[in-house]
């Protein structure tokens, strides 16, 4: 996406003590940073409130860095909601969750107008309660001519489920006649996830200090840089997302070769 400079400086007028967006390169932005929001209710418990709570003030967190994104121009920013696992929690939190995520969406609807973004959803979207399923639809069907950056939302998402889902995909179309079996390459594999068509992300954070993956992106983040922080996802602000930006532009990217010099 084309970067907006002055509009990045007004973003980031107020420099930290240890940080400012002088220390960033501005020419080797990501272009896709994806997020594994983690800590909400451990925010919400410290404060003797409960859970919920901190998913709420986890939506906060999560308009500031839709913002942050499109101000850095990036292509892509995808963060993980739900996980196909998440409907193990009780039912009066996942039901809190599905709620939040449709008010949310419709809430957020005129900042995607404002900024130009284009909503996805990653994951199975059937196993949704009905209202959560429409409204999703209605973001997607009113951002889809939008041109600027894809926030990818993932929800029902777990990265087993979508390679199970691709080699089915797969099998299907060689039983169909449609591809042979030699046609199979890592290419026709991306082409049947749910994130077709994205870049892979070049940047994953993860919030409240967790070392896993969680089921996550396990195809995409081959060659993905991993920043960790301890800061839970309800504090998470534009400060710490620009410094986990240094700490990427910190790191060598290999991809499995050696440093040009
Ligand atoms: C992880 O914290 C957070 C989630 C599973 C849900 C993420 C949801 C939001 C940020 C709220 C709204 C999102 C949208 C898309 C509107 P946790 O509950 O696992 O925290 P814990 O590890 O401290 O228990």
């Amino acid at each position: 996406m084309q970067l907006d400079n002055e509009k990045l400086r007004s973003y980031y007028s107020d420099p930290q003590e240890d940080l400012s967006l002088d220390d960033v390169d501005l020419e080797r932005l990501p272009r896709h940073v994806s997020i594994i929001m983690d800590g909400n209710g451990r925010w919400a418990t410290a404060r003797g409130l409960d859970r919920s709570r901190g998913h709420v003030a986890g939506v906060d967190a999560l308009r500031e860095a839709v913002t942050t994104s499109v101000r850095l121009g990036l292509d892509a920013f995808s963060v993980y909601a739900f996980s196909t696992e998440n409907w193990r929690r009780p039912q009066r939190e996942v039901d809190l969750l599905m709620h939040l995520f449709a008010t949310t969406l419709v809430k957020e609807l005129p900042l995607f107008h404002q900024e130009n973004v284009r909503l996805r959803f990653l994951g199975d979207l059937d196993a949704l309660p009905e209202r959560t399923r429409v409204v999703f639809q209605r973001g997607l069907d009113e951002t889809r001519d939008h041109t600027g950056m894809t926030f990818a939302l993932a929800v029902n998402y777990g990265s087993r489920a979508e390679m199970t889902r691709a080699a089915r995909d797969l099998a299907r179309d060689v039983l169909e006649g449609t591809i042979s079996v030699d046609d199979i390459d890592e290419r026709a594999v991306s082409e049947r996830l749910y994130t077709a068509g994205l870049p892979d992300p070049d940047l994953l954070i993860r919030t409240s200090g967790e070392l896993r993956l969680s089921n996550y992106l396990l195809w995409q983040l081959a060659y993905t840089e991993f920043y960790v922080t301890d800061t839970l996802w309800p504090d998470f602000g534009k400060w710490d997302y620009l410094r986990a930006i240094l700490a990427y532009q910190g790191r060598s990217r290999r991809f499995g070769g050696v440093t040009r010099q």
